[in-house]
């Protein structure tokens, strides 16, 4: 059986203060709970080495929000992999929606991203999902195909052991209008079978892929018992620890 990842992702949510009293929340709210599901938070850089030390003693995971693909150098306002190792992270977000959007990351831009995070040892969670536009067009799996192709172009299935595929339907993020558990289904399905051409059926088979997109402890159990859906990717529930905690529940 795969295992199971809830990750929050807590986008540009939270200064050092709100990082402080939200780990604590989730710690909370964890005693008492027995969950199955592994846990990730991805706070800000800016929080990251406050989130490490004060998630030593759980097992709780920590995890950047992205990673910039080269060592060192005149990259202002980027961060490199090795920074992010130094303060603890041990999973990054590659290719987020926002990331594609607002900043103009292509897939080529992730594969350069996820390569790195590899060489790094940092495990990547890597984003894919279309518009709305790309759904109603029918374009849907096309997108997801290249997204996937052009996102790991060059990997080895080795080198992939620890990689998480988020679908993340661009239209259902921040919407509160979620995917319903058979489409997200549908596409998590595709994405696996997709993986198991490239790769193989071994890989595809213990590959983790999260949905993301209005996950809120109302849909969590339907749409987190679908086959291939194996964990979920939360922004806006996750803010609050209650919330994020009966997700990785509903498990
Ligand atoms: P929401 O849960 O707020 O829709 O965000 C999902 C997301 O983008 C997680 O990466």
């Amino acid at each position: 059986m795969r295992r199971k990842v809830v990750a929050g992702n807590w986008k540009m949510n939270n200064d050092l203060n709100g990082t402080v009293n939200l780990i604590s929340d989730i710690k909370k709210e964890m005693t008492e709970k027995s969950l199955t599901a592994e846990i990730i938070v991805c706070p800000p850089f800016t929080n990251l080495e406050t989130a490490n030390a004060l998630l030593k003693d759980s097992h709780i995971r920590l995890g950047a929000q992205n990673i910039f693909y080269e060592e060192s150098g005149a990259f202002t306002g980027e961060i490199s992999p090795s920074m992010l190792k130094s303060v603890g992270s041990e999973y990054v977000i590659v290719g987020h929606s926002e990331r594609r959007t607002i900043f103009g990351e292509d897939n080529k831009t992730i594969n350069k991203k996820i390569k790195t995070a590899i060489r790094h040892d940092l495990k990547p969670i890597f984003c894919i999902g279309e518009t709305l536009k790309e759904r109603e067009g029918g374009i849907t799996f096309k997108v997801i195909e290249t997204q996937v192709k052009e996102g790991l172009e060059g990997i080895s299935e080795s080198e992939l052991k620890n990689l998480i595929v988020a679908y993340e339907p661009v239209w259902a993020i921040g919407t509160g209008k979620n995917a319903t558990p058979e489409q997200a289904q549908e596409v998590h399905k595709f994405i696996r079978a997709l993986i198991q051409k490239i790769y193989s059926a071994s890989f595809a088979g213990q590959l983790v892929i999260q949905y993301g997109g209005s996950v809120k402890p109302e849909n969590a159990a339907e749409l987190l018992s679908q086959p291939d859906i194996d964990g979920a990717l939360v922004g806006g529930a996750c803010l609050k620890a209650d919330s994020f905690i009966k997700i990785a529940e509903a498990v």
